[in-house]
């Protein structure tokens, strides 16, 4: 069973990846846990010094990790739910194609797409997901995103019962609304997930921009768990929690010794 999902959000360079992977890896000593990179520019695989791609790969016995392909993506989810309203509406059909076009480079395609790529693991096998993202704008509007598209679900869908209406009318039957349906509810659980398990993870660093940064992060997300983090610590005071600077932290030996011990205080 699921017991967190843990996002790692910050400036860009403060240390969001590094913290991701070595969170992973410790966690993963506690039970079943995924690393999944939702940063379009992924680097996990040179911190983890293991070939990460976009389909699961086993670090350790109990440690998977993923770079999830935005591109693939959006390509998938566009193509789903474009298809079941193109069904739903056959007139609209041909215009749809143009649409998806359009559609695909739309302002929130890629994190609607994001969010059910992330999901899809929530609802999979795992202790812990454990994910990192782009610098601070890019976690802002996916948890935005994620309740937006709820209205836009709850739309379609009166849309489509109002179909399968007719259809049931017309003695045909109409599997659109119950697709829709299922997608809502997947939305639903998500948004609930996320509510109840997510801890974030605001990471600075001893730099006045990122510190700011963090502070907006809580601010942004204050209905979830925010947690501030000053990594490669030195000596600033202030209600963080704290990790302290480790010499080259790539690879897996290394990344086991940086010490993320307050982190994993607020996980388990
Ligand atoms: N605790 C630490 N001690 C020493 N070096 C660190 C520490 N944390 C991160 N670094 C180094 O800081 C640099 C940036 O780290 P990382 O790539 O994890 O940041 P990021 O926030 O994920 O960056 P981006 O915004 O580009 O994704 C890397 O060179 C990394 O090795
Ligand atoms: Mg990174």
């Amino acid at each position: 069973m699921l017991l967190r999902v843990i996002f790692f959000g910050g400036k860009g360079g403060v240390g969001k990846s590094t913290l991701a992977c070595a969170t992973a890896l410790r966690l993963s000593e506690k039970g079943k846990t995924l690393l999944v990179s939702i940063d379009p520019a992924h680097s996990l695989s040179g911190i983890l010094k293991v070939k990460v791609g976009d389909d699961l790969v086993r670090i350790n016995e109990y440690l998977f990790a993923v770079e999830l392909s935005a591109e693939r993506l959006v390509e998938d989810y566009v193509n789903n739910v474009l298809s079941a309203i193109g069904e739903m509406m056959p007139s609209l059909k041909s215009g749809l194609k143009e649409y998806a076009r359009h559609v695909k480079h739309s302002p929130t395609a890629l994190e609607t797409a994001v969010l059910d790529g992330i999901a899809n693991y929530l609802e999979a096998d795992f202790q812990f997901v454990v994910v990192d993202s782009a610098p601070t704008g890019q976690m802002v509007r996916i948890f935005q995103t994620a309740k937006m598209v709820e209205g836009w679900f709850s739309f379609l869908e009166k849309l489509a019962k109002e179909r399968q209406k007719l259809e049931t009318f017309m003695g045909r039957s109409d599997k659109v609304f119950d697709l829709i349906k299922k997608r809502r509810e997947k939305l639903e659980r998500l948004v609930r997930v996320l509510r109840e398990k997510a801890i974030i993870f605001a990471v600075a660093n001893e730099e006045t921009l990122s510190i700011e940064e963090a502070f907006d992060l809580e601010k942004y997300l204050k209905e979830f768990k925010v947690y501030r983090v000053m990594n490669k610590w030195k000596s600033a005071e202030g209600d963080f929690l704290k990790v302290g600077y480790l010499q080259a932290p790539y690879g897996i030996e290394r990344l086991s010794l940086l010490d993320v011990e307050e982190l994993l205080k607020v996980i388990v």
